[in-house]
């Protein structure tokens, strides 16, 4: 998340004059999830600003005990350090966010201390926190990127500094710019001999063959009946994606999902500290024993920190199995662990080598088995496909899902005859295709996006239906009766799925559209999935909760004032309700699933505004920390899911569908529950430009 932050950042800082106390507005074109259309919104001014905020990982960050403590020790140490070799204590902290790091560099003894920070409105924060906590005397904050300080009688640091302590690492570890940033402190920042924490980092690979997991980088062949198939193009099973990290709490993935091919090796590593210079472009070839047979299909990466010279303590942010005490793992959701999908698929024995070669250049990594020992691949993968470039990687696992295209092709069974005249709205959807392949006579689909459409072109082009399928490159608001060839349209179709419609209500945008598209059905239209529902279950969260949750104090350190701006800006700039892959992050259930919204997508009942309100009924003891939302679909006795893929059972872990993300309303501050003392109360605001939802625990 601060990844994608820091790349832009740097060229969109220098508008911003005033901070987050300002009060005046401004207009931001953003896209109505509901009707699907661009329009102009009165914003307050800087909401971008606010929405980085609230979305950002700090609170995840600094709830992060491990780090904390491990960047507190390997400071304390440095300083001493200094104090023993009779050297004055300067400390330079790139990258401060709220300050955290520099209060304890100040705390632990040091004589100076410049913390600089990129981002202004966190900087602004950390100028407000050390005041809180007595520091201001001590630390002088600079709001400049680390490569633009001066160092001079007149500059940011009034001479080079002797310590340098950043945390300016992601997943994938220099995915925001650290390489730079140390490459460029190293030279121009500090002395000769200092001590820079981290001092190191090792990047380790471990080789995994996995179906599941390769279902989310490539598009397979969708078998319809015996003999008919769904072929996708060859320029799309041939592209292995782009050098985007695809980052997951690999901890969760089920362990009979995938199957280890080789123990975990350091591939490479970065010296931070000056004494080897730091490469922009490196390549590593590292030779690795297969310790069972497969294919080598995905490489599982993560790294650890060393904090001090000596390597005496380690941050590590491998998954639980190399983790000395799995149990006690740290939980984080600001550093993943992340999945590379190997370009050529290499079957191994046991006790086979394998040259396993990894990149990086200055913000990513990538790895390959070449095939041929002379095949070096520097150039970072991209894709040419389009797929990678238009569908994220749960909704290339959504498409190969067998059990959910099973579902689609039932209900598509029950209603496409040859005299079918098929309508799909959903974006980069290959229902039309199954449509034609059972037969229909005709089948419109919309694709507005550029990128789907291009796809879903490749896709009838491969598979022969050029005759069948007509591709229409409008948004579905904008249809007319010439588009559709003056035909009436007796079968409607939509998974739903739309790319700008992440939240589980959005997903109504077809209940919107299928109204507003009457005119073009018949009178006897069957509509593909008839019906929608909106449901909800009350969970406790093992750890999710975290990520908004107040930080109050960190290593002793009082943080309330950035635990206030995180709620001011999620006030003002995010929704109550946010999109998370549930199958990610543990929660039981301390509910039944109950229904919010029920449509019949049958009739054309589509309201601009209405209000429901309910209970969810609680059937279990425990902390109420959240309610989980999804939606289902169903056509007759066939039912479609993006919630759990089993039913829920009270006081049990939901499994939930891992190729959806599914709504979660946080409840501030979690609740103890009782089933017969507490009820849960629901009230909907729908409203084509906004949607509200609150949910409060009361007692009966
Ligand atoms: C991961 S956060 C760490 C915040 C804080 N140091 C802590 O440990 O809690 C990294 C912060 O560094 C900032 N940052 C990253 N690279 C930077 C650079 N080269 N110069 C200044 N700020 C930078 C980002 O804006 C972000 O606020």
């Amino acid at each position: 998340m601060i990844t994608v932050l820091n790349r832009f950042l740097r060229t969109k800082i220098g508008v911003v004059t005033k901070l987050l106390d300002v009060n005046m507005s401004r207009f931001t074109m953003t896209v109505n999830p509901i009707i699907g259309k661009k329009e102009w919104a009165q914003k307050p001014e800087y909401y971008d600003y606010y929405q980085e905020v609230a979305r950002s990982s700090y609170a995840d960050m600094l709830h992060d005990k491990e780090r904390n403590e491990k960047y507190h020790a390997a400071l304390k140490k440095a300083v001493q350090s200094m104090r023993d070799q009779g050297r004055p204590v300067k400390v330079l902290d790139i990258g401060t966010g709220t300050g955290l790091l520099s209060m304890m560099a100040a705390r632990a003894g040091a004589d100076s201390v410049v913390a600089c920070e990129v981002f202004h409105p966190v900087a602004k924060c950390a100028e407000d926190v050390i005041k809180q906590n007595g520091f201001e005397d001590k630390i002088k904050i600079i709001l400049k990127h680390s490569t633009d300080l001066t160092v001079g009688p007149e500059g940011d640091l009034k001479e080079r500094a002797n310590i340098l302590v950043a945390e300016v690492f992601d997943t994938e570890l220099i995915g925001e710019g650290a390489l730079r940033t140390f490459q460029h402190a190293v030279k121009f920042l500090l002395e000769p001999n200092c001590i820079v924490i981290p001092s190191s980092a090792s990047v380790y690979a471990q080789i995994i063959e996995s179906s599941l997991i390769s279902s989310w980088n490539t598009l397979s062949p969708l078998n319809i009946a015996p003999g008919k198939f769904i072929i996708p193009p060859k320029k799309v099973t041939s592209c292995h994606g782009s050098a985007a990290v695809h980052d997951v709490q690999m901890s969760q993935i089920p362990q009979d999902k995938f199957k280890f091919l080789t123990e975990p090796v350091c591939v490479f590593e970065f010296s931070f500290t000056g004494e080897k210079s730091i490469e922009m472009n490196e390549t590593f070839i590292k030779q690795v024993t297969s310790v069972t047979s497969g294919n080598c299909e995905i490489v599982f990466m993560w790294w650890d920190l060393k904090m001090d010279m000596d390597g005496d303590i380690i941050l590590n942010n491998g998954p639980k199995w190399v983790q000395p005490d799995p149990d006690q793992a740290q939980w984080r959701d600001h550093w993943m662990q992340a999945i590379y999908y190997l370009p050529d698929v290499v079957s191994v024995s046991a006790g086979d080598k394998i040259t396993l070669t990894a990149y990086h250049d200055e913000y990513s990594l990538w790895f390959a088995i070449p095939k041929a020992s002379n095949k070096m691949v520097t150039e970072s993968p991209t894709c040419n496909c389009l797929v990678h470039v238009a569908d994220s990687h749960a909704r290339i696992g959504m498409k190969n899902d067998t059990d959910r295209n099973a579902k689609f092709i039932t209900m598509l069974k029950e209603v496409v005859t040859p005299s079918s005249v098929c309508l799909c709205i959903s974006d980069g959807s290959l229902l039309p295709l199954i449509a034609a392949k059972l037969g229909a006579e005709k089948v419109f689909t919309v694709e507005p996006n550029h990128f789907h459409h291009n796809m879903i072109k490749s896709y009838v082009q491969e598979n022969d239906e050029n005759d069948v399928i007509k591709i229409i490159t409008k948004e579905p608001a904008d249809l007319t009766e010439e588009d559709l060839e003056m035909r009436k349209v007796n079968v409607l179709l939509t998974e739903p799925y739309f790319v700008d419609s992440v939240r589980p209500w959005e997903l109504f945008r077809f209940w919107h559209l299928r109204t507003l598209l009457d005119t073009f059905l018949s009178p006897e239209v069957l509509v593909i999935p008839q019906c929608g529902k909106l449901k909800a279950v009350a969970v406790n969260f093992e750890d999710l909760w975290k990520i908004r949750a107040p930080v109050k104090n960190a290593e002793g350190f009082n943080l309330s004032r950035f635990d206030e701006m995180i709620q001011r800006a999620i006030s003002i700039a995010d929704a109550a309700v946010e999109a998370h892959p549930l199958w990610e992050y543990p929660c039981k259930a301390i509910s039944e699933a109950s229904n919010l919204l029920e449509f019949d997508f049958s009739k054309t009942t589509f309201k601009d505004s209405f209000e429901v309100e309910g209970e969810i009924p609680v059937s279990s003891s425990g902390t109420c920390n959240a309610v989980a939302l999804w939606t289902d679909y169903s056509f007759q006795d066939t039912e479609v899911t993006t919630g759990p893929i089993q039913p829920i059972v009270t006081n049990q872990t939901i499994k939930w569908s891992m190729n959806s993300q599914q709504g979660v309303y946080f409840i501030h501050p979690p609740k103890e529950v009782i089933p017969d003392k507490h009820r849960l109360n629901y009230k909907i605001k729908f409203n084509i430009s906004d949607t509200t939802f609150i949910f409060s625990i009361d007692e009966r």
